[in-house]
């Protein structure tokens, strides 16, 4: 069992190597691969820290390349880096993409992103490697390698949603910076950063989905027992896209200028749709007291309990009131 998890990490770590070697010493990988990074703003020292790739437009390169070196078709298949169709004919994962190795935070290759080139929707945007036994998605956190350091050394995590934005912060010198990679966050990956800091701020992408997956990433990070905060971008703006357009000092202002408490976050968020209808605030308040009583800490809870007080404009005694009401009832 050890040796052929062995086996999986050694094939990935393989792979990887195909693929950068893909994008750097050949034609095609430059021309294609290179360039597309380039155009994109990054940087040589960037794609290098991170490993990037790229996959040829052809049916089976890696597979070939692989078996001719001595590497076994089962942990190919397994490692999901090659695929058996029905007909029984095999094909590389990833074609004509560009690749994020994933690594686990000590740094073992463990899986991959491939990122098409075409702008169409022909194609789904990411394909990532399937989950095995080396790969268990819901407990990695991309760029938690390069970033573990930084997190310890800053006291802080920022947590994106893409691949790209890990790379173009860690590029604009914030380099404590992890990736939850579209799927939503699990206990598991915040666990996973209370290893390294207690304080979580979450930069997610701009759009109705980037903002509930924040409401929902908040309350999750809250219940571990974390403190959270939250950066909004805007309308249609990621991290990356919002390096891109402004510059990565405009990015850290932005940054330190919007990072807001939870509570002063989710208020805004709700407040927006609520208006001046009464029925619609009371809702409010008791889904931002619903997020109070997610703290496990009581001295913390009381603190945010006044702050809502004061930011709502509602008496304390009341909210302490629906806190315990709603304490009694989860328990
Ligand atoms: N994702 C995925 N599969 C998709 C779409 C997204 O796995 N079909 C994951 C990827 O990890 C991606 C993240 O979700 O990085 C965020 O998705 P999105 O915001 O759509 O992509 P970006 O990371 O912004 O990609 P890019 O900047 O390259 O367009
Ligand atoms: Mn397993
Ligand atoms: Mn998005
Ligand atoms: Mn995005
Ligand atoms: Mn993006």
């Amino acid at each position: 069992e050890v040796d052929r998890k062995e086996s999986l990490y050694v094939i990935s770590t393989f792979a990887a190597q195909f693929f950068a070697d893909n994008l750097w010493n050949t034609d095609e990988g430059k021309s294609i691969g290179l360039s597309y990074f380039k155009e994109r703003g990054f940087r040589e020292e960037t794609l290098k820290k991170f490993e990037i790739g790229y996959s040829p437009e052809e049916w089976s390169a890696l597979n070939d390349k692989a078996l001719s070196e001595g590497y076994k078709q089962e942990f190919l298949e397994e490692t999901g880096l090659v695929i058996k169709n029905d007909k029984g004919r095999i094909y590389d994962r990833f074609r004509t993409r560009v690749i994020f190795p994933i690594h686990n935070f000590t740094g073992r290759i463990i899986g991959f992103g491939g990122r098409t080139l075409k702008t169409d929707k022909s194609v789904p945007k990411y394909v990532n490697s399937p989950e095995s036994d080396i790969y268990h998605k819901s407990n990695v956190l991309y760029g938690l390698f390069q970033a573990k350091k930084a997190i310890r050394d800053m006291d802080n995590c920022f947590l994106v949603e893409g691949y790209a934005d890990v790379m173009a912060v860690h590029q604009a010198g914030v380099e404590n910076v992890v990736a939850s990679s579209g799927t939503s966050l699990t206990t598991e990956q915040i666990k996973l950063i209370s290893r390294f800091t207690n304080s979580v701020c979450i930069l997610y992408d701009g759009d109705a989905a980037g903002i509930k997956a924040s409401l929902r990433g908040l309350d999750m990070i809250l219940e571990e027992g974390l403190d959270v905060k939250v950066v909004l971008f805007p309308d249609g703006h990621d991290p990356d896209s919002y390096i891109q357009a402004y510059g990565a000092s405009a990015f850290k202002t932005h940054v330190e200028k919007n990072k807001k408490d939870f509570i002063f976050y989710k208020t805004e968020i709700l407040l927006q749709d609520a208006a001046n209808d009464p029925i619609k605030k009371a809702g409010v308040i008791r889904d931002v007291v619903e997020s109070i009583a997610k703290i496990p800490d009581a001295i913390k809870a009381s603190v945010f309990l006044r702050e809502c007080s004061s930011l709502l404009n509602m008496e304390e005694r009341i909210l302490i009131a629906e806190l315990n009401k709603i304490r009694l009832t989860k328990a």
